[in-house]
This record gives structure tokens, sequence and C-alpha cells, in this order.
């Protein structure tokens, strides 16, 4: 597909989700909202519009795509269910968790970086299960950022990053979730894997299923160590430097020198009054700082700092590990 040279964003009307549903059944891109992230979707099924993904977003061809499904009646044309599977789409479908399963033969190799594995969900935005349904058929999307940026929580953010790239934005609020899916390798139905921690936290997957989950992916072969979530340390990243504290320093928060943004997690009783220390959480709780860790980077970013410092959220808290996650790869060096 050529680089589109204007990008439309599209309010969430029943004729521009019928617009933009015909837009991707003739092989286009559109940019969509989801709970969690916004996503850059393709229709599924069509090997040439998945593979302007790739392009769009300056991705590897060998880090392969999420499919979205309307329901998960629509599951076993795509690939092969399982008792963990049955469990736990029925547990948390729709909504932000990512299954990988076998694959059929229905799904192009593109979608799949050529691997024997499909990733798939029902995602809960209504909007956005109005808009597949319209399709008719399943859409691959990975969030809708530059390879390696942090990801968009709103259109305003997608228009930033790939304005004049893609023709379509389709607007549905910001997101609810803030951070992607959970992700399962649940091939191995006794054996489930977390690929990436994500949008349903780790300890209510292991508390359903009565078992702990294994960490990470397994590698089967060298060059598919690269097509794993998690594998990439450096990912959703700012351009600015950023440092992660468990406690942040008294005095960088006190006194901050130019050119220095401190986030504070909570509400610190020691609060200081400096218009570069911020706070991820007003709330305190990880789940609020999901919803406001994207935004909040790309607005540091773009506010021409030196230096992020950011305070790690709390391990007790359920959500934590999918904070402290997009932060740590935030943080990691080039
Ligand atoms: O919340 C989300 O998951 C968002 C929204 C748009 O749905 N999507 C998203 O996609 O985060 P993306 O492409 O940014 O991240 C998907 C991750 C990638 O790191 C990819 O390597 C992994 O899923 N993945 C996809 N298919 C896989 C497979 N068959 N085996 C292992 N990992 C897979
Ligand atoms: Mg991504």
């Amino acid at each position: 597909m050529p680089a589109a040279s204007r990008t439309c964003i599209y309010r969430p009307t029943p004729v521009n989700v019928r617009r933009l549903a015909a837009a991707l059944r003739r092989g286009e891109l559109v940019a969509v909202p989801t709970e969690t992230v916004y996503g850059l979707a393709a229709h599924a099924l069509d090997p040439v519009a998945c593979a302007a993904i790739f392009t769009a977003k300056g991705r590897p061809t060998q880090d392969p795509l999420i499919v979205h499904l309307a329901s998960p009646r629509d599951l076993p044309r795509l690939g092969e269910s399982n008792a963990l599977v049955t469990r736990l789409a029925a547990a948390f479908w729709p909504g932000p968790l990512t299954l990988v399963i076998r694959k059929t033969a229905l799904v192009p190799d593109i979608v799949t970086a050529g691997l024997d594995s499909v990733a798939v969900r029902v995602p809960s935005h209504p909007l956005f299960r109005r808009l597949i349904r319209a399709v008719g058929g399943p859409l691959a999307a990975p969030s809708a950022n530059p390879f390696g940026y942090v990801s968009p929580t709103t259109a305003a953010h997608v228009r930033q990053n790939l304005g004049g790239l893609i023709p379509h934005i389709l607007d549905g609020g910001p997101c609810a979730i803030g951070v992607e899916s959970t992700i399962i390798d649940a091939r191995d139905p006794d054996h489930p894997r977390l690929l990436r921690a994500g949008g349903v936290p780790a300890a209510t997957l292991e508390k359903l299923l009565g078992q702990r989950l294994a960490a990470g992916p397994v590698i089967v072969a060298p060059d598919v160590a690269a097509v794993a979530p998690g594998l990439l340390s450096r990912h959703y990243s700012p351009h600015t430097p950023l440092t992660l504290h468990r406690r942040l320093p008294r005095a960088l928060c006190l006194q901050p020198l130019p050119g220095i943004a401190v986030v504070q997690f909570a509400p610190a009783t020691t609060a200081a009054n400096h218009p570069n220390v911020l706070i991820l959480s007003p709330d305190g709780t990880a789940a609020t700082a999901a919803t406001r860790l994207f935004s909040l980077l790309r607005d540091l970013d773009q506010a021409g700092h030196q230096q992020l410092h950011f305070e790690l959220a709390p391990a007790t808290d359920p959500w934590a590990e999918a904070v402290n996650d997009r932060l740590r790869r935030a943080a990691s060096k080039r």
C-alpha cells in the first residue's frame, strides 16, 4: 500500500464504522482503539495488507502480530484450542489477555512471522468489536506506534507518530487500561507460560488456574528469540534517557536540577512543590499508573528534558508487574 499523505481521524459513528470496515476489506490500514492501547489494524487474512503494517511501523517482519476476534466462537478457524485455552477464554475474554496457540493453515505466514503458532485475543472495547463484526473477519493489529517507541493511548498519539503514513484513525477515546494485553503461551495445556505482563495481572491468572505460570518464552531456534515478546529489553522507550529508582533520593525530589524531571509513583508525604516533580499515580495504585504511564512518557519526551527519573510501583500491587515491566524497558540502554 502506498503511504497515505493525509491521515483522517474518524468519530465513532455507525456510518464511520461501516466506512472503515469497507476500507479494511479493501486492504487499507486503520488505527483502532482497544481497551489496552491503540492498534494498527489490517484484515488478518490479507497478507498484503498485513505487510503494510510492518512498513508503517518500521517493524521487523520477524515480530509476529496479534489477531483480534469479535468472539471466541471465531477461534477454531484460526487456531487449535485446548482445555487451558477454553478456561482462560471463558474467564478473561473479552479482555486484555492474548493467548498463543497452534495456528491453522488459514493464518498467513506474514502474521505469525512464519511460526506455527498465532497470538489471538477478543478485545473488550465495544467500538473495536463493532468494527471487527462489520469487517466480518479477524483483524491483525500490533500497537500503533513506530517500532520501539512508547505505545499510543489516544487517537492524537497515533497521529503524532503515524500521521501521513496511514490513512485512517478511529477515535474511541483514551484507552481504559493503558498498557498492552498479558500474553500467555497456551500451547501446552499443562504448562502455561507468561510471555508478557499486561492488562490481566499474572497473580489473577495463577489464582484461576491454581498453578504458577512459567516465565518467559521457549526458545526453539536462535532466530526465534527475536519473535517473542519480552525479549526485546529496550521497547516502549522515550528518546529522553530514563533512570529508575526503587525509592527516589530525597534531594532529587526537593530540588531537581535544570533539565531533569522526576516522577514519584504516588503522592509522598514529603511533597515537593516543583514543576518538574510529577506524580504517576494520584491514588497510589498501579492500575491508575498504567492508565497514565505512556501519556506521561510522551509528554515528558516532548518537554525537552535531558534526563527523566521514575520511581517504580511497589511490588505488592498486582498491577505493578506490567507497569514496572514497561518502565524497565523504557529505561533500558540502546
Ligand atoms: O494489548 C495489546 O496486546 C495490543 C492491542 C493493539 O491489542 N497489541 C500489542 O501488539 O501490544 P504488539 O505487536 O505491540 O505486541 C504483540 C507481541 C509482540 O511482542 C509479538 O512478538 C508477540 O506479541 N507475539 C505475537 N505472535 C506471537 C507468537 N505466535 N508467539 C509468541 N509471541 C507472539
Ligand atoms: Mg507494541
